[in-house]
């Protein structure tokens, strides 16, 4: 028998093995692959079947010899970990791409095997806590991008370095240990995209970085990089994007800035440079120019009117001076300009919307003045027109109101004055009008009626006149009506209580409003605040307060309203300021039996001038919690008011701040803004009697106390010493007998005492803030003595400490701690020192999304970073 042959088999075999089996092994890495990601994208795998050629499936090239050479599968909601060892089998892969996935894990260092690779990208993905791989053999590589791959540990400066041929280096938004610029990387000089952005580079831009004369694009944000920009970087003609924002830079814009004629995004906001931006003049390609929040100076070159192709110019918060460029961006496709918060002076740019495509003009905090052109009407596209705090002046021309796109309009604190037009009901979009502090005259349109989209009128402290029109009541989104301060007059309209279940301030305060409030507030209704305050309102308070639980802001002070004290306002457990002052409110308050928590949120209590009799409301007292409580430290101090976002823009309004006029040391003192920390109980100058109760000393974060012109008898409690906070006391003209506690002298915060016109006897206490105190605090009393009286006490005085000379240096730091009384005044008294009541709106702008399309998806914090950071002349 023979035996069978043996080498057809073998033939067999390397058939297969031959042409085929780079294939099947392809497949097999291809298969480990698949299976390793997972996706929610079916599309991505449906190909990847055997009975398919490889070189057929989604995102895989093959060279002529069918071996693979490219695998792109960035944006396929990949997840998982990817198998470099089996991926960097393939003998002939030069790209690699899953850029933007969701994977995780760890990159391994089979990596280092793919040494044919010459386009790499990783980036955008979920990797974490690890170094970058030894990577130094991939000398091939053109492309490399690792950015947001969640390298941490030192930067691979050494790896890039024999990658002589790259093109694309992109490392950004790895948390790398702090480096300084690379000396390697200069050595690329082939390179012409480098973005080294937020990867913890330290120090400065080394002068080498002109060697990379191909350079396109560089981007260094978010860095900490320190020193000034050499003058080099002016070899780099061929730069089309320059980013630098968000570092420490320091000193001029270097000369050589002028060279770079192509560049069409430079953004060198977030920095502290200074000079001027005479070296931008050339620049005539700029498409996006963003400087805010430097130390620059200066005047805005003439030539920047010339710049036909710019659409985002973005310069606040520098301190640039002298007009505006007469023809600026006149002629440009703007999209987007932001000057505020400068010392720009002289007219607004007269013809700014030529092209029609503005969209932001952001103009606020500046010194400019003269009147708004009449062509601003033309500006059809304008959605934020933003220019209050200047000095702008005349009539708003026809158009400007009714701006067909206007979203936000905020005129405030100018001086302009002339009518609201009725072309207002143009403005379908308007959702913010803002115009407070102006001149305005005449009446309130009917036509803003119209505008239904509105959300906030303000409106306060113009010089409007005629009556609320009725049909105000059809802006049903309304959330904040703000008229106070004006010439209005007649019945608050019926409808105002019920018609906008979204309105949470009505501010009618200051005008000229007669009649009764009307009693229509529905169940369910959001409002916050509502001031009725300085008007000729009458007769009783409505009973449909009641249903206003969100109540928080409640001033109906200096009207005629008539009525007993509204214990059911117990049930407004949001209470926190409530004014009732100068009424004829009369009766009794408190003291009456029922149980339960009440006014525990107050902060502000104002009765004064009123004819509440009775004994003081002890049961009150017991219940302010929010006068007893330190919360200081739970939270941050803030001022009440009301801030709103836009949900799909980059500018945030602070919308609405409450404010009340307290009575300090006989002068009434606006508190523009009213913040979360001050606490006042002012009950003068109404029939109160009997004794002051014990329990006030529980009040222990009370600030002012004002009981004067009462008829309250008995001792001055010496609880009162308890109440730490005080800082101003005022008794006078009651009929308190016996001797000043001693312990009063433990008041270290009070500034202001009076005890003048009782019967209060024996010697005045000395030392700390008592040695302050001037003979008017103790004026007209029974039998008082001793400093700074001239009465002397005789041998009393001995028996009595002089407390330790601690007393200067008390005095002294509780003035620098900043909540003595000179802050109170400065800090929240606002409305009589005018100019520090400037910071009412706060206006934050970040770069406009659809300008993202330029560049690798970045995204920017436009926080403004805290002025404490270095010295320098930051303003406020
Ligand atoms: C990825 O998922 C998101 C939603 O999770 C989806 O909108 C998107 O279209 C998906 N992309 C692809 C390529 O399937
Ligand atoms: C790839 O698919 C196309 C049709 O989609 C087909 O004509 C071609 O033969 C396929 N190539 C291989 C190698 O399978
Ligand atoms: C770079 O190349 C040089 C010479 O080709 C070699 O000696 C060196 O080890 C390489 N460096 C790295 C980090 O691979
Ligand atoms: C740099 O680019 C030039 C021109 O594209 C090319 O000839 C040269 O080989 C590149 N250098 C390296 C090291 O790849
Ligand atoms: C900086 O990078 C970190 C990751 O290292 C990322 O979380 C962060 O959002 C980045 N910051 C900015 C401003 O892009
Ligand atoms: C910059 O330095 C500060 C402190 O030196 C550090 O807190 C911050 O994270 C650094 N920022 C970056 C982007 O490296
Ligand atoms: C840059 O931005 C980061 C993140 O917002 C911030 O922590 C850092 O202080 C900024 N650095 C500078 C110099 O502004
Ligand atoms: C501007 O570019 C020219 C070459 O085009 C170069 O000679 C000059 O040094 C550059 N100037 C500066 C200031 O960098
Ligand atoms: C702006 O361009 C106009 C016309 O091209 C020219 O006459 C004018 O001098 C330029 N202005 C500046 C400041 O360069
Ligand atoms: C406006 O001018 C006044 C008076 O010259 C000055 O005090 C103020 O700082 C200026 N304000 C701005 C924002 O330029």
């Amino acid at each position: 028998m023979s035996r069978p042959p043996i080498y057809p088999f073998i033939l067999l075999f390397c058939f297969f093995l031959l042409p085929s089996g780079i294939q099947s092994n392809d497949l097999q890495i291809l298969m480990k692959l698949k299976s390793a990601l997972q996706t929610s994208n079916t599309n991505v795998f449906s190909s990847w079947e055997s009975r398919n050629s490889i070189c057929n499936f989604t995102g895989i090239s093959c060279n002529s010899d069918d071996s693979i050479t490219e695998i792109e599968l960035s944006y396929q909601n990949l997840t998982g970990v990817l198998p470099l060892d089996s991926i960097c089998q393939l003998q002939s892969l030069e790209k690699l791409s899953f850029g933007f996935n969701y994977l995780h894990g760890p990159i391994m260092d089979d990596l280092k095997n793919c040494v044919k690779l010459q386009y790499l990208d990783l980036s955008n993905n979920l990797f974490t806590g690890w170094s970058v791989p030894e990577i130094s053999s991939l000398s091939q590589l053109r492309y490399l991008h690792l950015k947001l791959c969640g390298f941490s540990g030192a930067f691979p400066w050494k790896s890039v370095q024999n990658m002589t041929g790259l093109v694309s280096l992109s490392l950004g938004d790895n948390p790398f240990n702090p480096s300084p610029f690379s000396n390697e990387v200069l050595l690329l000089t082939n390179l012409t995209w480098l973005y080294l952005s937020n990867c913890s580079i330290q120090g400065t831009i080394p002068a080498e970085i002109g060697n990379l004369k191909e350079l396109t694009n560089l981007d260094l944000a978010y860095n900490n990089m320190t020193g000034k920009i050499p003058v080099e970087i002016g070899n780099l003609v061929n730069l089309w994007q320059l980013e630098l924002y968000n570092n420490s830079f320091t000193g001029k814009l270097p000369i050589g800035l002028r060279n770079l004629t192509k560049l069409e995004m430079f953004d060198f906001s977030n920095n502290y440079l200074e000079g001027d931006l005479s070296e931008l003049r050339f620049l005539t390609n700029l498409v996006s120019l963003q400087l805010y929040q430097n130390e620059l100076s200066g005047q805005v070159p003439a030539e920047f009117g010339n710049f036909t192709k710019l659409v985002n110019l973005s310069m606040y918060r520098n301190s640039f001076t002298g007009p505006l460029p007469h023809n600026l961006l006149s002629w440009a496709k703007t999209g987007f300009i932001d000057v505020s918060e400068n010392f720009f002076t002289g007219p607004v740019p007269p013809d700014m919307c030529k092209q029609g495509t503005l969209w932001l003009l952001a103009m606020l905090q500046n010194n400019l003045t003269g009147e708004i052109p009449a062509s601003y009407a033309n500006c059809s596209t304008l959605r934020f027109f933003v220019v209050n705090q200047n000095l702008l002046s005349g009539n708003i021309p026809i158009g400007i109101w009714g701006l067909p796109n206007v979203v936000h309009i905020d005129i405030s604190f100018n001086d302009i004055d002339g009518p609201i037009t009725s072309d207002i009901k143009n403005a379908k979009s308007l959702v913010y009008l803002v115009a407070g502090h102006n001149r305005l005259s005449g009446e309130l349109p009917t036509a803003i009626s119209e505008v239904t989209s509105l959300k906030s009128i303000q409106l306060n402290d113009n010089r409007l006149t005629g009556e609320i029109p009725y049909m105000i009541c059809n802006v049903s989104f309304l959330e904040i009506l703000d008229i106070a301060n004006n010439i209005l007059k007649g019945k608050i309209p019926q409808c105002l209580g019920n018609f906008s279940y979204y309105l949470r301030v009505m501010n009618l305060g200051m005008n000229n409003f007669e009649g009764t409030i009307p009693d229509t507030f529905a169940k369910g209704n959001q409002l916050r605040t509502i001031v009725f305050n300085d008007n000729n309102l009458r007769g009783l308070l409505p009973k449909s307060f009641i249903y206003c639980s969100n109540l928080e802001v409640l001033d109906l002070g200096n009207n005629m309203i008539n009525d007993l004290f509204p214990y059911w306002f117990e049930a407004l457990t949001n209470l926190q300021v409530l004014v009732l002052k100068s009424n004829k409110f009369h009766g009794p308050i408190g003291n009456h039996n029922t149980r339960g928590v009440f006014f525990f949120k107050l902060r502000i209590l104002d009765l004064s001038h009123n004819e509440f009799t009775g004994l003081l409301p002890r049961n009150y007292f017991e219940n302010f919690n929010a006068m007893m409580i330190n919360d200081e430290g739970r939270h941050e101090p803030h001022y009440m008011g009301e801030s709103s976002q836009y949900q799909d823009t980059m500018v945030v309004v602070v919308t609405y701040q409450d404010s009340v006029v307290v009575t300090m040391k006989g002068l009434e003192i606006k508190l523009q803004r009213i913040l979360t920390i001050f606490t006042t109980i002012d009950l003068s100058s109404n029939k109160f009697q009997g004794v002051i109760p014990e329990v006030l000393g529980r009040l222990t974060i009370l600030r002012l106390l004002n009981l004067s012109h009462n008829s309250l008898t008995g001792h001055i409690p010496s609880s009162l010493a308890k109440l730490s906070a005080l800082e101003s006391l005022d008794l006078s003209s009651n009929s308190l007998t016996g001797e000043i506690p001693l312990q009063l002298t433990d008041l270290t915060f009070l500034a202001m005492l009076n005890l003048s016109q009782n019967q209060l006897i024996g010697p005045i206490p000395r030392g700390k803030q008592f040695a302050t105190f001037e003979n008017n605090s103790y004026d007209r009393n029974l039998g008082l003595c001793g400093f700074p009286l001239s009465s002397k006490c005789g041998t009393n005085e001995l028996t009595q400490p002089a407390p330790p000379s601690a007393f200067q240096e008390d005095n002294d730091s509780l003035f620098a701690s900043g909540f003595g009384w000179k802050a109170v005044l400065i800090g929240y008294g606002c409305g009589l020192l005018f100019g520090l009541a400037m910071g009412y709106v706060v206006f934050k702008i970040r770069k406009p999304k659809w300008l993202v399309r330029f560049i690798e998806g970045k995204q920017k914090d436009k926080k403004r970073r805290p002025n404490n950071q270095r010295p320098g002349q930051r303003r406020n």
